[in-house]
């Protein structure tokens, strides 16, 4: 008798596939297999089953001249060899958003693409995201950068701040992860500096920072635009202060909200929390977005109001509180996010949630127990 496969065991099996073809190819050929394997799957119909469908439904509604935006984040790469799991789950998220119909303006790389900064990580990640169709852009997280301080990434991806317009909106990308020296005067090795700030919840490193220089040129940036300038800000770590024994923070935070005070709207995405996050302090919206490796726990205190709070996910479950999601940016600036969380039913957050404090269009959490 055959035995029936579910969808979802037949699009494991593809991705298996194509893993083990990662495993044997040098860099030159990743792409091209990939891309065949890629092309194998859509064409046997196994597409991601827990993929964007529903967004098709959430982006119906939106007003014409809305436009959007997908997000991944936090993909935490090892070498293949070390770790081929975390590859695994990139290749899915960028599956998700190449299935997506209309294609996305762009993809925004939320940072920590790496797991320790190692330029065969780094260069890993960067033959994946060519896969993507629509362009991309990328920010920087901590685990990118204290291994060789950022000399890698920028190789790859260029400065770690910039700007750009887009359809009416000024985007500003910004590094949240500048640290004071703490490595020179302890001896530290790049390796050990970079162990060290991998290791989220120590008291050795320094808090996060935007730092003096880049608010100087955040400032300078902001400058020529009036306030009612739509703005849309991607930081890695959240732009507030969150929780400081697991740098969940920025210690400048108050300044580069000043800075932004002045604009009607301002929308800032986040990553590096790796968990649903949602946040409003004045006119500013903040929204924490998935990670595509694993999902960090709430911290204990602090949690802003306005989260849709996840339930614990099943720690014997890989696949559980990860993936990516899509950002539909309305002409304010203001966004409706929508969790594809790989494992749950997607989840969106409406820009009224956040106008309203909470009082509309509440979503419902995941309907899962809590682990
Ligand atoms: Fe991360
Ligand atoms: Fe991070």
């Amino acid at each position: 008798m055959t035995k029936f496969k579910s969808v979802e065991t037949k699009y494991m099996e593809a991705r298996e596939s194509a893993l083990r073809a990662l495993g044997k190819l040098d860099r030159r050929d990743f792409l091209r297999v990939s891309t065949a394997v890629l092309g194998a799957t859509l064409a046997k119909g196994i597409l991601n089953p827990h993929g964007f469908s529903t967004i098709q439904v959430a982006n119906a509604q939106a007003p014409k001249d809305a436009f959007r935006v997908a997000y991944i984040s936090d993909s935490h790469l090892y070498e293949k060899k070390i770790n081929d799991r975390f590859v695994n789950q990139l290749m899915r998220a960028v599956d998700d958003v190449n299935a997506l119909d209309p294609q996305p303006d762009f993809v925004l790389y939320g940072g920590d693409l790496a797991q320790l900064g190692a330029p065969k990580e780094l260069e890993l990640g960067a033959q994946i995201l060519k896969n993507l169709k629509a362009p991309v852009r990328m920010m920087v997280g901590e685990h990118d950068w204290y291994l060789d301080m950022g000399e890698k990434w920028r190789d790859l991806f260029g400065a770690p701040n910039y700007s750009f317009d887009h359809k009416g909106v000024h985007f500003v990308v910004l590094n949240s992860v500048v640290e004071k020296d703490f490595w020179t005067a302890r001896g530290l090795t790049p390796q050990q500096r970079m162990q060290t700030v991998a290791g989220l919840d120590n008291s050795v490193q320094s808090p996060f920072s935007v730092g003096d220089e880049q608010r100087k040129w955040l400032t300078d940036d902001l400058a020529r635009l009036a306030p009612t300038t739509p703005l849309i800000v991607f930081s890695h770590s959240p732009l507030y202060k969150l929780y400081r024994p697991w740098n969940f923070w920025t210690e400048d935070a108050e300044q580069v909200q000043a800075i932004l005070g002045r604009f009607k709207n301002v929308s800032v995405v986040h990553g590096h929390t790796h968990q649903l996050l949602t946040n409003r302090i004045g006119n500013i919206h903040f929204h924490g977005m998935l990670s595509t490796a694993w999902p960090w726990p709430y911290a204990p205190e602090g949690l802003p109001p306005l989260t849709v709070q996840m339930s614990r996910p099943d720690p014997f479950n890989p696949h559980d509180g990860i993936g990516d999601g899509t950002l539909t940016v309305h002409p304010d600036a203001l966004i409706d996010k929508l969790y594809n969380l790989w494992n749950r039913n997607p989840i969106t957050v409406t820009r009224n949630y956040l106008v309203s404090k909470g009082t509309k269009d509440k979503p419902t959490p995941p309907p899962l127990k809590s682990y």
